[in-house]
């Protein structure tokens, strides 16, 4: 679910480094998932969702300044993308994720791991070209 190659680079190195670590972020939930079946996490997985929340609006506003510096046109359309995922991870419902840990998790776990790698390619891309062309590493 969690894999990082390639393809996912955009060749700027200080966003690479921050998709990697938002992907590795993801990989750890699943982890975690895979070695725990059936024990109670919700400890780890509360804290853990939460650390991704955080990172990930951090990242996002990182982006977000960047795209305001070099006056990449999309802007106000790629800033919606980003409020709406972060809507999503803040709608999380703690309690449903104690009825059932797993399923909950995993659903939750899907829908990350394909907005992440659906953003990077489909959105992300549109402003690697303004970027190197800016001379943003
Ligand atoms: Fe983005």
């Amino acid at each position: 679910m969690f894999d990082w190659t390639d393809e996912y680079s955009l060749g700027v190195p200080s966003i690479d480094a921050q998709h990697q670590k938002l992907v590795a972020m993801g990989k750890d939930l699943q982890v975690l998932l895979q070695t725990h079946a059936g024990e109670d996490i919700y400890d780890e997985l509360v804290a853990m969702i939460e650390a991704l929340t955080d990172y990930t609006r951090y990242h996002f506003e990182y982006e977000e300044s960047l795209m305001e510096k070099v006056g990449f046109e999309d802007l106000e359309d790629h800033k919606r993308q980003h409020r709406e995922f972060v809507a999503k991870l803040e709608a999380i419902d703690f309690n449903d994720i104690d009825q059932d840990q797993e399923t909950y998790a995993k659903d939750l776990l899907r829908m990350v791991s394909v907005w992440i790698f659906k953003h990077i390619i489909g959105t992300d891309a549109k402003y690697q070209t303004s970027f190197i062309d800016k001379g943003i590493e």
